[in-house]
């Protein structure tokens, strides 16, 4: 089975302590950091902005995903390019996919597009040979601490088989409701990057234990 990486998003993290926060993310052995922007308008929730991205990347080496949960990604995704190594942008926010994910590239990051649970694969069909990554919403955006939703497991596994298929490299990856109890079904299904919220920013135990669980959960099926 392929290596999978790991991505703690800090949505469930302590905003008042958010360095900290990503810094035990880094200590802990994470791949990658998932920073998610909502903007109360695509989604009903807001998070934080570039200024907040731009700060944290100040106390980190480790490679940033940004997730724009936002309406009209085009006219926000220059604010993040230089901060991050992927901007990620949902393709039910903007009449010009192909416009967006040239000036992310444009910016110097790496591109992805992201779908909804009730978006199917066809939005993306002309954007597959170009696209870095695609991100499979196993939730309905706006909040942590949900349940994965099992029918988008089969959504990945299909667009796995069409990569495949067309020899394009694009990775998948997972956000939502991704557990210990789950981690290896969305690896079995054909995911390169697990985001992982909850299930690494919580009370139970810490940040390096969080991973250390997962790591050992995929583990198990490799
Ligand atoms: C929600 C965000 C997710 C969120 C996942 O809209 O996109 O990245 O942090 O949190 P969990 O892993 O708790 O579902
Ligand atoms: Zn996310």
């Amino acid at each position: 089975m392929r290596a999978v990486q790991l991505a703690p998003s800090i949505l469930t993290a302590d905003f008042g302590r958010l360095a900290d926060e990503v810094r035990a993310a880094e200590e802990g052995g994470a791949d990658l950091l998932h920073l998610d922007v909502m903007d109360g308008h695509f989604v009903p929730n807001i998070t934080f902005g570039h200024a907040v991205v731009e700060e944290l990347r100040k106390v980190t080496s480790l490679r940033f995903d940004i997730h724009l949960m936002v309406s009209k990604p085009e006219e926000h995704v220059a604010f993040y390019t230089e901060a991050a190594d992927v901007v990620n942008f949902h393709v039910e926010a903007t009449d010009h996919i192909n416009r967006t994910l040239d000036l992310i590239r444009r910016g110097g990051a790496e591109a992805g597009v992201c779908l909804n649970p009730g978006t199917p694969l066809a939005a993306i069909e002309e954007s597959l040979p170009t696209v870095d990554q695609v991100m499979v919403m196993t939730i309905n955006p706006g909040w942590g601490g949900q349940q994965l939703i099992p029918s988008q497991l089969d959504k990945v596994t299909r667009l796995r088989a069409q990569l495949d298929k067309g020899g394009h490299r694009a990775r998948i990856e997972i956000d939502g409701g991704v557990k210990v109890e789950n981690a290896a079904a969305c690896a079995a299904a054909g995911a390169d990057v697990l985001v992982c919220g909850s299930s690494v920013y919580n009370e139970q135990a810490s940040v390096a234990e969080n991973l250390m669980s997962l790591r050992a959960a995929l583990a198990k099926t490799s």
